[in-house]
């Protein structure tokens, strides 16, 4: 079965290059409509132009795809709208959207600034979080919606240098985990992607060989099987280098010591605490496909 994306009107953010570019390309050979919003800054954030989305959108078009560019920037609330503005009007609907502009400020916690670690949540967290909000009453009105937010290893498993982009990454899964709930009645899923690959964003952190096996284009399935009509509802998918597999938060099976333990108690019974021996995922039912 061929999924297809006729009739449905798709946001990608920050899809001027990278990942961005392969979903918005993706989307509209499959038939989507599709807004190519990038500001088009440095990767700190810093500057812009809409001529990065301008060009994705030659791209498309010149495939014979439809798409607009849009040069809002995700942290501002006035971006946000436009972008969504843009999709009304040109299209009438919003079906798609995928949260994955980000930026990176990298620095140990002891030299990073107050204003790094703010500017990097601005981007991911709140800049998901505006998006998310325009796209949200015309999702429930229309009864139907898919958002994909971009969350990454670094957050749902710490890297040195970025506690700013973990902290922000991992935000994106906190807020997906009760949005998948408050969407569900509606038919509005969503999803995460964790990827891996080879971008602006890591051509100096991944060894050249490394690089060669991460494309971009890799990572692109999952979140086209993320915002289709199949797509399961919470759940966080890693993709690297044409590896997929499924991230979840797991509970041990745990031990009850009842109602005055101590900490003493804890230190003997830690083994126990610990022990993954039957440990079950606590989205497991969001697992399986609708
Ligand atoms: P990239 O730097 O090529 O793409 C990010 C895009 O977001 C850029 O084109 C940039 O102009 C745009 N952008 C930044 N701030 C924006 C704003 N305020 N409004 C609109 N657009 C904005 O890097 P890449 O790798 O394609 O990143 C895409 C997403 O994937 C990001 O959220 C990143 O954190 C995430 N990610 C990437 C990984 C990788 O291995 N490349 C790993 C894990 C997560």
């Amino acid at each position: 079965m061929t999924m297809n994306f006729d009739g449905r009107v798709a946001i990608v953010t920050g899809a001027g290059g990278g990942l961005g570019r392969c979903h918005a390309m993706e989307l509209a050979a499959r038939g989507a409509k599709v807004i190519v919003n990038d500001l088009g800054g440095a990767m700190d954030g810093t500057g812009g132009s809409s001529e990065a989305a301008v060009r994705v959108v030659d791209e498309i078009k010149a495939a014979g795809g439809q798409a607009i560019a849009n040069g809002g920037s995700v942290s501002d609330v006035q971006g946000a709208k436009s972008m969504i503005q843009d999709a009304m009007n040109a299209w009438g609907r919003v079906d798609i959207l995928i949260n994955n502009a980000g930026i990176l400020r990298d620095k140990s916690f002891t030299k990073m600034t107050v204003e790094d670690f703010r500017a990097v949540l601005e981007v991911h967290l709140i800049g998901s979080m505006y998006c998310t909000k325009e796209a949200w009453p015309i999702m429930r009105e229309q009864n139907y919606g898919r958002i994909v937010m971009t969350t990454s290893p670094s957050g749902l498993y710490g890297n040195f240098g970025q506690t700013n982009y973990g902290a922000a990454k991992l935000s994106l899964v906190g807020f997906m985990n009760s949005l998948k709930i408050e969407g569900a009645r509606n038919n509005i899923f969503t999803n995460a992607i964790a990827p891996v690959a080879a971008t602006r964003m890591t051509e100096n952190l991944m060894p050249a060989e490394a690089l060669k096996r991460f494309g971009p284009e890799l990572v692109t399935p999952a979140v086209i099987y993320l915002c289709s009509e199949q797509a399961p509802n919470g759940v966080i998918v890693q993709a690297a280098g044409g590896h997929y597999s499924v991230a979840c938060i797991v509970e041990s099976p745990g031990i009850d010591l009842g109602t005055d333990a101590t900490a003493e108690d804890i230190a003997n019974s830690y083994a126990k605490i610990i022990d993954l021996a039957g440990a079950k995922p606590r989205n497991m039912l969001q697992l399986s496909q609708q």
